[in-house]
């Protein structure tokens, strides 16, 4: 059978080249598609187009560009469950957080819309001093230069959103490039912004072999790069092209603290069922997954006793099916890594209480305790469905380990106590602190982003609207103010 490859956009074109990819399924290598694969030619020409689009882009009114991606959040509501498939076939997420992604993505290109038709800068008096009297200030937001999207394998939409949505929304060109593992779910997005009337270059997404993307960082039309993915590959673009305006949203091993006055039957029971399921869903390929559970001794037990039951009661399998809650890892290979640090923990003295076993690319959720602080589980990020549990005797103790890490982008904190959530969010070395649920929590128009390790500069719609553009006064003389 004749297969046909799903082709690439560029410049809001569809475009089509002689090199194929095949993507296949990380839950039974079944094959759900073929991509065209950008050659030079292709990089040039959505390149050239990025950079020849700026003026039209960023001088479209403000309505236009809302217009625009107000239309992409309403399709992706419509197509929601034809995207959530895609994202469940190459990807492996389970359709009921698929389904989740997707609604999230409508939110994020919404947001940008809304945004978009209040972007406008400030106006500042500069009479505050004798030298500039008479005189005022108008600071415009002014797009940096077309951008470079790289993203990842774990939220092939709503990730890929977080790159588009803002970039357009500020009048920038973007060229996404997706993950190799999961391209598919961006070329459909293609599908909706090509149903936009925004300027021909306003966008490509292009699906660029990773070891072919040196050009690409380094050309000089594209002056941002935002990435988000692995560290290593992340801090190598930054150290490429230090003078870039670059983005890095990488790893973390997330933390959340369940202190001592977060005690009761209701409140334990609630800490153990979110921790369950943001520690496994998505089979822990996320940022902000709950990684590091570090709970006050006084409720240690009866905590660990409800979090193994959750973990437990999480179904693994067919991210197909409506009940499945844990799908596989993105590769075997992944998962085979996951399990190599779960046993070499235990090696090292600590004991698997559930999990740990692994049929090809699906791992067992799984929960560790007495786990040494610089074994990998704990000290690195694990990016897989498994949880370490810790007792501490203090909430400076608990603090100390949430800190002792090389990575700082979200913390959960369960407490009822205000002053304690007032000093979670003073001394904890993380970009967000979520008091009252786990770290994987995320609201798209929140900061987000991360110090440490964890990458620099910070998404979320407004956010990331502002990293995107510079300030650019016009001083007036000689005004009456
Ligand atoms: C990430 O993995 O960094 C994204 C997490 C999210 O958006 O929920």
């Amino acid at each position: 059978m004749e297969r046909h490859a799903k082709p690439m956009w560029i410049a809001g074109a569809r475009a089509t080249g002689s090199r194929t990819d095949s993507i296949c399924s990380p839950y039974d290598g079944a094959h759900v598609g073929d991509v065209i694969l950008a050659d030079p030619d292709h990089v040039e020409q959505a390149v050239a187009a990025a950079h020849r689009a700026q003026r039209p882009l960023a001088q479209l009114p403000a309505y236009r560009r809302a217009d625009a991606l107000e239309h992409v959040a309403l399709r992706l509501r419509e197509r929601q469950e034809e995207m959530a498939a895609v994202i469940v076939a190459e990807g492996g997420k389970p359709v009921r957080w698929a389904m989740a992604e997707v609604d999230r993505a409508a939110i994020t290109f919404r947001l940008a819309a809304e945004e978009a038709r209040r972007w406008s800068g400030d106006l500042q008096r500069l009479d505050t001093d004798q030298a500039g009297e008479g005189r005022l200030a108008l600071n415009r937001k002014v797009p940096r230069g077309p951008v470079l999207g790289i993203t990842p394998f774990n939220f092939p939409l709503n990730l890929v959103a977080h790159k588009v949505a803002p970039a357009l929304g500020v009048g920038a060109p973007i060229i996404i490039k997706p993950a190799p593992a999961t391209p598919l779910t961006a070329l459909v997005l293609g599908e909706l912004l090509a149903e936009t009337d925004l300027p021909e270059g306003s966008w490509s997404v292009m699906p660029v072999p990773n070891s072919e993307m040196d050009p690409l960082v380094a050309d000089p039309r594209l002056p941002v790069i935002s990435f988000t993915g692995s560290g290593p590959v992340g801090w190598s673009i930054l150290d490429r092209v230090p003078r870039k305006h670059v983005t890095l949203e990488l790893g973390g091993n997330a933390a959340v603290v369940v202190c001592a006055d977060w005690n009761t039957e209701a409140d334990l029971e609630l800490a153990a069922r979110r921790i369950a399921a943001l520690g496994m869903g998505n089979a822990g390929q996320s940022c902000i997954s709950v990684q590091r559970v570090i709970a006050d001794r006084s409720v240690y037990d009866r905590l660990l006793d409800k979090i193994t039951v959750h973990v437990r009661g999480e179904v693994l399998g067919d991210p197909r099916n409506a009940t499945t809650t844990v799908g596989p890892m993105i590769t075997e290979a992944a998962a085979e890594r996951a399990q190599a640090w779960v046993r070499e923990a235990a090696t090292a003295g600590a004991t698997i209480v559930t999990g740990g076993d692994r049929d090809r690319a699906l791992l067992t959720p799984t929960v560790l305790t007495n786990v040494p602080g610089d074994a990998k589980v704990n000290r690195d990020e694990v990016f897989a469905p498994v949880l370490t549990v810790t007792a501490v005797d203090s909430e400076q103790e608990a603090f100390g380990v949430v800190n002792d890490s090389a990575f700082g982008l979200h913390a959960g904190v369960f407490t009822h106590d205000l002053a304690t959530a007032f000093r979670a969010h003073r001394e904890l070395q993380v970009g967000g602190v979520i008091v009252g649920d786990v770290p994987t929590y995320r609201a798209e128009q929140m900061p987000y982003g991360g110090i440490k390790q964890s990458g620099v500069g910070r998404e979320g719609v407004r956010f990331a609207m502002d990293d995107l553009t510079y300030d650019r006064s016009l001083v007036l003389t000689a005004i009456e103010l």
